[in-house]
Protein backbone atom coordinates (compact mmCIF):
# COMPACT_ATOMS: atom_id res chain seq x y z
CA UNK A 1 0.00 0.00 0.00
CA UNK A 2 1.23 3.52 -1.15
CA UNK A 3 2.00 5.72 2.00
CA UNK A 4 1.69 9.36 2.21
CA UNK A 5 5.64 11.11 2.68
CA UNK A 6 5.06 11.81 6.22
CA UNK A 7 3.64 8.27 7.19
CA UNK A 8 7.18 6.90 5.23
CA UNK A 9 9.15 9.02 6.83
CA UNK A 10 7.47 7.71 10.53
CA UNK A 11 7.74 4.27 9.18
CA UNK A 12 11.49 4.30 8.79
CA UNK A 13 12.08 6.04 11.83
CA UNK A 14 10.29 3.25 13.92
CA UNK A 15 11.39 0.06 12.04
CA UNK A 16 14.83 1.66 12.56
CA UNK A 17 14.52 1.73 16.51
CA UNK A 18 12.31 -1.16 16.47
CA UNK A 19 15.60 -3.26 14.94
CA UNK A 20 17.21 -2.11 17.14
CA UNK A 21 15.01 -2.98 20.38
CA UNK A 22 14.42 -6.33 18.68
CA UNK A 23 18.17 -6.90 19.15
CA UNK A 24 18.24 -5.65 22.85
CA UNK A 25 15.47 -7.76 23.72
CA UNK A 26 17.70 -10.94 22.34
CA UNK A 27 20.47 -9.63 24.89
CA UNK A 28 18.34 -9.56 28.25
CA UNK A 29 18.01 -13.18 28.62
CA UNK A 30 21.85 -13.25 29.11
CA UNK A 31 21.49 -10.06 30.90
CA UNK A 32 18.37 -11.64 33.44
CA UNK A 33 21.12 -13.89 35.12
CA UNK A 34 23.91 -11.21 35.51
CA UNK A 35 23.79 -10.04 39.20
CA UNK A 36 23.24 -5.97 37.90
CA UNK A 37 20.33 -7.21 36.49
CA UNK A 38 18.98 -5.87 33.18
CA UNK A 39 17.86 -2.46 34.29
CA UNK A 40 20.87 -0.33 33.40
CA UNK A 41 20.71 -2.00 30.10
CA UNK A 42 17.03 -1.46 28.73
CA UNK A 43 17.54 2.23 30.28
CA UNK A 44 20.34 2.37 27.47
CA UNK A 45 18.10 0.65 25.11
CA UNK A 46 15.59 3.36 25.50
CA UNK A 47 17.48 6.24 25.16
CA UNK A 48 19.13 4.39 21.79
CA UNK A 49 16.11 4.40 20.35
CA UNK A 50 14.59 7.98 20.93
CA UNK A 51 18.03 8.95 19.23
CA UNK A 52 17.90 6.64 16.41
CA UNK A 53 13.97 7.80 16.10
CA UNK A 54 14.76 11.67 16.50
CA UNK A 55 17.79 11.32 14.22
CA UNK A 56 15.22 10.31 11.19
CA UNK A 57 12.97 12.10 12.07
CA UNK A 58 15.16 15.20 11.93
CA UNK A 59 16.84 14.24 8.98
CA UNK A 60 13.42 14.50 6.96
CA UNK A 61 11.90 17.08 8.84
CA UNK A 62 14.55 19.20 10.10
CA UNK A 63 12.55 22.00 11.50
CA UNK A 64 9.61 20.56 13.47
CA UNK A 65 10.45 20.43 16.86
CA UNK A 66 10.48 16.96 19.06
CA UNK A 67 9.11 15.68 22.54
CA UNK A 68 10.20 12.48 23.60
CA UNK A 69 9.73 10.67 26.44
CA UNK A 70 13.67 10.31 27.60
CA UNK A 71 15.15 13.76 25.69
CA UNK A 72 11.89 15.81 26.71
CA UNK A 73 11.47 18.88 24.89
CA UNK A 74 13.31 19.95 21.65
CA UNK A 75 12.59 22.90 20.00
CA UNK A 76 12.13 23.33 16.14
CA UNK A 77 12.19 26.42 13.78
CA UNK A 78 8.58 25.32 12.85
CA UNK A 79 6.42 26.38 14.96
CA UNK A 80 3.51 24.55 13.83
CA UNK A 81 4.70 20.84 13.94
CA UNK A 82 5.63 18.53 16.94
CA UNK A 83 6.47 15.27 17.00
CA UNK A 84 5.58 13.24 20.05
CA UNK A 85 7.52 10.30 21.04
CA UNK A 86 7.53 7.34 23.09
CA UNK A 87 10.71 5.41 22.03
CA UNK A 88 9.76 2.29 24.30
CA UNK A 89 6.28 1.74 25.71
CA UNK A 90 6.29 -1.04 27.77
CA UNK A 91 9.42 -0.87 29.31
CA UNK A 92 8.60 -3.08 32.38
CA UNK A 93 7.38 -5.88 30.01
CA UNK A 94 10.84 -5.41 27.63
CA UNK A 95 12.88 -5.47 31.00
CA UNK A 96 11.23 -9.27 31.53
CA UNK A 97 11.06 -10.39 27.94
CA UNK A 98 7.81 -9.87 27.51
CA UNK A 99 7.57 -9.24 23.96
CA UNK A 100 5.19 -6.38 24.10
CA UNK A 101 6.10 -3.38 23.87
CA UNK A 102 6.13 -0.52 21.12
CA UNK A 103 7.91 2.78 19.37
CA UNK A 104 4.93 5.04 19.06
CA UNK A 105 5.19 8.64 17.02
CA UNK A 106 2.50 11.36 16.33
CA UNK A 107 3.00 14.15 14.34
CA UNK A 108 1.09 16.95 15.74
CA UNK A 109 0.17 20.20 13.82
CA UNK A 110 -1.54 23.77 15.26
CA UNK A 111 -1.87 21.52 18.17
CA UNK A 112 -4.26 18.77 16.33
CA UNK A 113 -2.71 15.15 16.12
CA UNK A 114 -2.31 14.49 12.21
CA UNK A 115 -0.67 11.33 11.81
CA UNK A 116 0.09 8.28 14.13
CA UNK A 117 1.94 5.16 14.45
CA UNK A 118 1.92 2.50 17.29
CA UNK A 119 4.93 -0.68 16.15
CA UNK A 120 5.12 -3.71 18.09
CA UNK A 121 8.88 -4.72 16.87
CA UNK A 122 8.60 -8.20 18.43
CA UNK A 123 5.43 -9.34 15.71
CA UNK A 124 6.17 -6.33 13.36
CA UNK A 125 2.31 -5.53 14.12
CA UNK A 126 2.25 -1.64 12.22
CA UNK A 127 -0.66 0.63 13.27
CA UNK A 128 -0.82 3.74 11.21
CA UNK A 129 -3.76 6.59 10.61
CA UNK A 130 -3.54 9.71 9.24
CA UNK A 131 -6.22 12.51 10.10
CA UNK A 132 -9.49 11.68 8.01
CA UNK A 133 -7.54 8.97 6.13
CA UNK A 134 -8.32 5.58 8.30
CA UNK A 135 -6.53 3.22 10.73
CA UNK A 136 -4.47 0.16 9.48
CA UNK A 137 -2.95 -2.36 10.57
CA UNK A 138 -0.36 -4.24 8.75
CA UNK A 139 -2.00 -1.88 5.36
CA UNK A 140 -5.53 -3.36 6.06
CA UNK A 141 -8.06 -1.28 6.87
CA UNK A 142 -9.18 -1.77 10.69
CA UNK A 143 -12.31 -0.90 12.86
CA UNK A 144 -13.20 -0.34 16.32
CA UNK A 145 -15.46 -3.73 17.88
CA UNK A 146 -18.81 -3.34 17.15
CA UNK A 147 -19.96 -5.49 20.08
CA UNK A 148 -22.56 -3.67 21.87
CA UNK A 149 -23.15 -5.84 25.23
CA UNK A 150 -20.63 -5.30 28.07
CA UNK A 151 -21.02 -8.75 29.25
CA UNK A 152 -19.35 -9.50 25.86
CA UNK A 153 -16.78 -7.16 26.30
CA UNK A 154 -12.66 -7.72 26.98
CA UNK A 155 -11.45 -4.35 28.12
CA UNK A 156 -7.87 -3.21 29.10
CA UNK A 157 -6.62 -0.84 31.87
CA UNK A 158 -3.87 0.44 34.02
CA UNK A 159 -2.86 -0.23 37.23
CA UNK A 160 -1.26 2.13 39.67
CA UNK A 161 2.03 1.24 40.72
CA UNK A 162 2.48 0.67 44.70
CA UNK A 163 3.07 4.08 46.63
CA UNK A 164 1.76 6.30 43.08
CA UNK A 165 -1.42 6.97 41.88
CA UNK A 166 -4.37 6.26 43.98
CA UNK A 167 -4.86 2.75 44.78
CA UNK A 168 -8.19 2.67 46.34
CA UNK A 169 -9.45 4.16 43.66
CA UNK A 170 -8.53 1.93 40.77
CA UNK A 171 -9.73 -0.69 43.47
CA UNK A 172 -13.17 0.70 42.93
CA UNK A 173 -12.79 0.91 39.15
CA UNK A 174 -11.90 -1.95 38.70
CA UNK A 175 -14.34 -3.80 40.44
CA UNK A 176 -17.04 -1.65 39.02
CA UNK A 177 -15.54 -3.16 35.62
CA UNK A 178 -15.57 -6.86 36.74
CA UNK A 179 -19.18 -6.76 37.80
CA UNK A 180 -19.80 -5.63 33.80
CA UNK A 181 -17.63 -7.12 31.49
CA UNK A 182 -16.31 -10.55 30.31
CA UNK A 183 -13.12 -9.99 30.81
CA UNK A 184 -10.46 -7.22 32.34
CA UNK A 185 -6.63 -7.70 31.19
CA UNK A 186 -3.98 -5.14 32.05
CA UNK A 187 -1.14 -5.75 29.10
CA UNK A 188 1.35 -2.76 29.91
CA UNK A 189 1.63 -0.61 26.96
CA UNK A 190 -0.92 2.09 26.70
CA UNK A 191 0.45 3.11 23.09
CA UNK A 192 -1.03 -0.94 22.08
CA UNK A 193 -3.77 -0.52 24.22
CA UNK A 194 -5.15 2.26 22.01
CA UNK A 195 -3.78 0.72 19.07
CA UNK A 196 -5.54 -2.80 19.95
CA UNK A 197 -8.78 -0.83 20.49
CA UNK A 198 -8.90 0.42 16.99
CA UNK A 199 -8.16 -2.82 15.59
CA UNK A 200 -11.20 -4.27 17.32
CA UNK A 201 -9.26 -6.59 19.91
CA UNK A 202 -10.11 -4.80 22.66
CA UNK A 203 -13.72 -3.48 23.11
CA UNK A 204 -12.50 -0.49 25.59
CA UNK A 205 -9.64 0.48 27.73
CA UNK A 206 -8.95 3.22 30.59
CA UNK A 207 -6.08 4.50 32.39
CA UNK A 208 -5.13 7.52 34.45
CA UNK A 209 -1.94 9.05 35.07
CA UNK A 210 -0.61 8.77 31.47
CA UNK A 211 1.66 11.36 29.60
CA UNK A 212 1.25 12.53 25.98
CA UNK A 213 3.90 10.00 24.33
CA UNK A 214 1.19 7.71 25.61
CA UNK A 215 -1.73 8.90 24.33
CA UNK A 216 -0.97 11.14 21.31
CA UNK A 217 -0.49 8.51 18.37
CA UNK A 218 -3.24 6.17 19.80
CA UNK A 219 -5.90 8.72 19.96
CA UNK A 220 -5.70 9.29 16.45
CA UNK A 221 -5.66 5.45 15.91
CA UNK A 222 -9.17 5.27 17.67
CA UNK A 223 -10.76 8.26 16.10
CA UNK A 224 -9.73 7.13 12.68
CA UNK A 225 -11.21 3.26 13.32
CA UNK A 226 -14.69 4.61 14.16
CA UNK A 227 -14.19 4.63 18.00
CA UNK A 228 -14.67 7.33 20.67
CA UNK A 229 -11.85 8.78 23.18
CA UNK A 230 -12.85 11.07 25.69
CA UNK A 231 -11.09 12.14 29.70
CA UNK A 232 -12.86 9.92 32.66
CA UNK A 233 -15.56 11.84 33.17
CA UNK A 234 -16.38 11.84 29.09
CA UNK A 235 -14.86 15.35 28.27
CA UNK A 236 -12.16 16.19 26.21
CA UNK A 237 -9.11 16.95 28.77
CA UNK A 238 -7.16 14.15 27.95
CA UNK A 239 -3.98 15.63 27.64
CA UNK A 240 -4.38 18.27 30.64
CA UNK A 241 -5.77 15.14 32.88
CA UNK A 242 -3.50 12.86 31.29
CA UNK A 243 -6.23 9.99 31.55
CA UNK A 244 -8.10 8.16 28.99
CA UNK A 245 -11.48 6.00 28.27
CA UNK A 246 -11.62 4.69 24.66
CA UNK A 247 -13.93 2.10 22.87
CA UNK A 248 -16.66 1.98 20.27
CA UNK A 249 -19.66 4.57 20.67
CA UNK A 250 -21.58 1.97 23.60
CA UNK A 251 -18.66 0.75 25.00
CA UNK A 252 -17.08 3.76 25.70
CA UNK A 253 -20.25 5.96 27.23
CA UNK A 254 -20.91 2.99 29.13
CA UNK A 255 -17.29 2.66 30.56
CA UNK A 256 -17.56 6.33 31.35
CA UNK A 257 -20.68 5.79 33.41
CA UNK A 258 -19.30 2.95 35.21
CA UNK A 259 -16.22 4.79 35.57
CA UNK A 260 -17.92 8.47 37.29
CA UNK A 261 -20.21 6.06 39.77
CA UNK A 262 -17.04 4.15 40.46
CA UNK A 263 -15.33 7.23 41.68
CA UNK A 264 -18.13 8.35 43.94
CA UNK A 265 -18.22 5.18 45.93
CA UNK A 266 -16.48 4.84 49.31
CA UNK A 267 -13.24 3.90 48.88
CA UNK A 268 -11.96 1.34 51.42
CA UNK A 269 -8.74 1.74 53.58
C1 LIG B 1 3.97 2.90 30.63
C2 LIG B 1 3.10 1.88 29.92
C3 LIG B 1 2.09 1.26 30.88
C4 LIG B 1 1.29 2.33 31.58
C5 LIG B 1 2.17 3.35 32.25
C6 LIG B 1 3.12 3.97 31.23
P1 LIG B 1 6.47 3.18 29.71
O1 LIG B 1 4.87 3.50 29.72
O2 LIG B 1 2.40 2.45 28.85
O3 LIG B 1 1.20 0.40 30.23
O4 LIG B 1 0.48 1.70 32.53
O5 LIG B 1 1.39 4.33 32.83
O6 LIG B 1 3.93 4.91 31.87
O7 LIG B 1 7.02 3.71 31.01
O8 LIG B 1 6.61 1.72 29.58
O9 LIG B 1 6.94 3.96 28.53
CA1 LIG C 1 4.91 4.97 27.80
CA1 LIG D 1 8.68 4.80 27.45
Amino acid sequence: MPHSAILNVMIKAARRAGRGLKRDLGEIEHLQVSLKGPRNFVTAADRRAEEVVYEELAKARPGYGFLGEEGGAREGADKSHRWIVDPLDGTTNFLHGIPHFAVSIALERDGTIVAGLVYNPANEDMFIAERGKGAFLNDQRIRVASRQRLADAVVACGLPHYGRGDLALARNEIFAAQQHFAGLRRYGAATLDLAWVAAGRLDAYWERDLSPWDLAAGILLVREAGGFVSDLDGGDAIFAKAQIVAGNETMHRELVRLLKAAAKEPVAP
